[in-house]
């Protein structure tokens, strides 16, 4: 099958890094075009998965967008679905990973007459995306998809409620390879004396730098645990939330924590920097629609601490393979990181048992076969 894969994005966000895993069985014939160019370009090619940039002229579409603001980016938009609808006619299937993707990927498949499937990868709801955003995105997939993937219940259900139909979304998580989060011991004291913090007990989140993702929440809390508790942040600023790293720093001095808690910018190395971990935390503020970096702790058979909302119900279970808390409650997740740093066995048996469950349910040989069927019934019934 050959597949057009859609993705906005120059830079490796989760569902990029998704993506990749979803294109790699195709990179013999399949191609991705991307809206932006970036270090995602770079790790596709990295992986052998031909891509191609088809513009690099900022599409100015954001998720507050009004109606006005909206209209004046078709303008931009023309160039670029001429170009996607050329390349589409050599493609069997569209596959848009993104809504600005959608947004194209819907208009170069009327002009191809090639099935598009949308992977959803947000929660469509108020607090995430503009009343017209949401429709946009809603009319485009009810309109044009004939599959919309959603990364979990909660984003279809937020899929369902914003208007988009529910007899075409399927859920599926994303896979990851189980073997890829297996590190040796050396490593682990190697990175621990890197970081200056052999001894401590270390709380890692691992999230791109930005207000939604909570960072401050973990800050705060670190500031109220004992002092043997210390904090990395692993993450950049992958969209232009530079005011709020700006701010994070400004908390982290004020709380005079310089010394418990590092900043280590966006690292390749997420397996081996979550094994130096005793603890990882991801803490949302707002409805997180899958978390990739909850169930890649669990793969490193870590205990995750995770804000509870969203898709993230769906992958934890609370004092059984993980931990829940209030999403926005520093102090609650303090009491939570006091609790596992006085009990180690409890807290260790509670990350084997993570990773027992995820290598089993997010397995990306059973979630690419998964997804391979439903493709196979897109294209042979758009064929008839
Ligand atoms: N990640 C990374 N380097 C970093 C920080 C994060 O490679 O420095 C990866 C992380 O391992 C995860 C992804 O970025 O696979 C983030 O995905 P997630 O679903 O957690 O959040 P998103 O950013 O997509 O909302
Ligand atoms: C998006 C979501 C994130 C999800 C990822 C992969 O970036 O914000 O929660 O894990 O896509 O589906």
């Amino acid at each position: 099958m050959k597949i057009l894969f859609l993705d906005q994005s120059g830079q490796p966000g989760g569902a990029e890094l998704c993506l990749i895993d979803i294109a790699k069985p195709y990179q013999q014939t399949c191609l991705v075009g991307l809206f932006a160019d970036g270090s995602f370009r770079t790790l596709l090619e990295e992986n052998h998965i031909p891509v191609r940039v088809f513009t690099t002229q900022p599409i100015s579409v954001h998720k507050e967008s009004s109606l006005v603001q909206g209209l004046a980016s078709i303008q931009q938009l023309v160039p670029l679905i001429a170009k996607v609808t050329r390349t589409a006619s050599k493609y069997d299937l569209i596959y848009a990973n993104t809504q600005k993707a959608l947004i194209v990927g819907a208009v170069a498949s009327f002009l191809s007459r090639r099935p598009l499937v949308y992977h959803l990868h947000d929660i469509l709801s108020p607090e995430h995306f503009s009343h017209i955003n949401r429709r946009i995105a809603v009319t485009a997939a009810n309109r044009f998809a004939s599959l919309v993937i959603a990364n979990s219940q909660a984003s279809k259900v937020a899929f369902v409620q914003a208007g988009g139909r529910a007899d075409i979304t399927k859920v599926v998580y994303n896979g990851f390879h189980p073997a890829k989060y297996q590190t040796e011991e050396s490593v682990v004291t190697e990175i621990r004396e890197q970081l200056g913090m052999n001894g401590k007990f270390i709380v890692g989140h691992f999230s791109r730098l930005a207000p939604w993702k909570g960072q401050h929440v973990l800050i705060e809390a670190i500031a109220q645990c004992p002092p043997q508790v210390t904090g990395i942040l692993v993450g950049d600023a992958l969209f232009g939330e530079q005011e709020y790293v700006q701010k994070l720093h400004q908390l982290v001095t004020a709380l005079h924590l310089e010394n418990r808690v590092k900043f280590l910018g966006f690292r390749a190395d997420i397996p081996q920097l979550m094994a130096a971990c005793d603890l990882i935390a991801h803490t949302s503020t707002s409805p997180e629609p899958f978390g990739r970096v909850i169930v890649e702790a669990m793969l490193c058979g870590k205990p995750v601490v995770a804000a509870s909302s969203g898709g993230v119900v769906e992958l934890v279970e609370h004092g059984i393979n993980g931990f829940l808390v209030t999403p926005g409650q520093p102090q609650q997740l303090a009491q939570l990181i006091a609790t596992c740093l006085q009990d180690s066995d409890a807290t260790t048996k509670i990350g084997d048992r993570a990773r027992i469950t995820a290598s089993q349910r997010f397995d990306i040989a059973n979630i690419n076969q998964q997804i391979a069927q439903l493709l196979q019934a897109v294209v042979h019934s758009t064929a008839r």
